[in-house]
C-alpha cells in the first residue's frame, strides 16, 4: 500500500519535524500537509492512506473518509460497567491474582490489554500485534494518548506491545512462559454495528487462528488459554473436534463467547 506521513492543518516547525522523522522511520515520504491538500484539489494524491501526526501529538491515519486512531473509550465503558456491578466474562474468566503475566496474542486496539492491566498489581502484559499499521497507532497511543484517569496511565505503563505475528512469537516461545494466553481474532462474520473495531479492519490481519496456534497457546501457558469468538462463529465448533474446552462462557445479548482451557 501507498501512505505518506504528514502534520495536522498549519503545524508548528517542531511538529512537522517530528512527522518528519516518523517519516524516515517508516521509509515512505513526508508531505507537508498544505502540499497534501494542494495535490487532493489537484487529484493527483496518489495515496491509498496517510498517517497524521496531530498538534496534541496524536498519530493518527486518515483513508477514505475514515480515521484510524487509538482511544481508550471500551476500556473505560468496560471498567465503569464492571465497577457499577455489571458482568464482565472476560475479567471473570481470566480470574486474575494480581501477580500474572500475560500474552495478548492479538492486541489490536488493546482496549482489552488496558482492562486485564488494570487489575494486575506486579503482573505485565505483552502484546502482540501482527499489523504494522495496527501496531504502530496503537503503540504510539500507549506512548503518547493523553489518559484522563490514572488507572488507565498506570494499565498502560504495564504493558509492552510488539509488532510480531502470533504464530511465530508461539513457536519462539519456551514451555509456560506466560501464565495465560489470551486470544481474540477478527471474527469471521463481523460485528459492524457499535464496533469500535471498525476503523482497524483495513489495517488488520484476518488469517485464521488453526488448531496447531492453540496448541502452541496451550503449551506457552501455565494457568490457561482464553480465546475469544461469536456465538455466530465456527472457530470453537472446529476446535471443539480435538481440544477439550474447561468451559465457554458468555454474553447471549452481545453474542460474544470465552472458550476458556485450563491446565
Ligand atoms: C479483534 S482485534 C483484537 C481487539 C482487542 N482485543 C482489543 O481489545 O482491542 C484482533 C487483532 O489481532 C490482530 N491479529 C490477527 N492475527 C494476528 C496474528 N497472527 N498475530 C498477531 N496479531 C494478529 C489483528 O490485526 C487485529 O488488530
Amino acid at each position: 500500500m501507498k501512505y505518506a506521513v504528514t502534520t495536522s492543518h498549519k503545524p508548528t516547525n517542531e511538529l512537522a519535524m517530528k512527522a518528519q522523522k516518523i517519516a524516515v522511520e517508516y521509509k515512505v515520504p513526508y508531505i507537508s500537509r498544505r502540499k497534501l491538500v494542494e495535490l487532493k484539489k489537484e487529484g493527483k494524491l496518489d495515496l491509498d492512506f496517510y498517517y497524521v501526526l496531530d498538534r496534541n501529538e496524536q498519530l493518527y491515519i486518515l483513508y477514505d473518509n475514515s480515521k484510524f486512531f487509538f482511544h481508550p473509550s471500551m476500556a473505560k465503558l468496560r471498567l465503569k460497567n464492571y465497577r457499577e456491578g455489571q458482568r464482565d466474562h472476560l475479567i471473570e474468566n481470566l480470574g486474575l491474582t494480581g501477580e500474572e503475566r500475560i500474552l495478548d496474542a492479538t492486541f489490536g486496539l488493546g482496549s482489552e490489554a488496558l482492562l486485564m492491566s488494570h487489575f494486575l498489581k506486579s503482573g505485565e502484559v505483552i502484546g502482540l500485534e501482527a499489523s504494522v499499521h495496527v501496531y504502530r497507532v496503537v503503540k504510539h497511543g500507549l506512548e503518547h494518548y493523553p489518559f484522563q484517569y490514572p488507572w488507565m496511565k498506570e494499565a498502560a505503563s504495564r504493558i509492552t506491545l510488539l509488532n510480531q505475528d502470533m504464530k511465530h512469537f508461539l513457536r519462539d516461545s519456551a514451555d509456560e512462559s506466560f501464565d495465560i494466553v489470551y486470544c481474540d481474532p477478527m471474527f469471521e462474520v463481523p460485528q459492524y454495528s457499535s464496533s469500535s473495531l471498525n476503523p482497524l479492519r483495513p489495517f488488520a490481519v484476518y488469517e485464521p487462528i488453526t488448531l496447531e496456534d492453540v496448541q502452541e497457546m496451550i503449551r506457552v501457558a501455565r494457568k490457561k488459554v482464553v480465546l475469544k469468538s461469536r456465538i455466530t462463529d465456527s472457530f470453537f465448533e472446529k476446535l471443539g473436534e480435538f481440544i477439550e474446552f474447561s468451559y465457554v462462557d458468555g454474553s447471549k445479548s452481545s453474542g460474544v463467547i470465552y472458550g476458556v482451557i485450563k491446565k
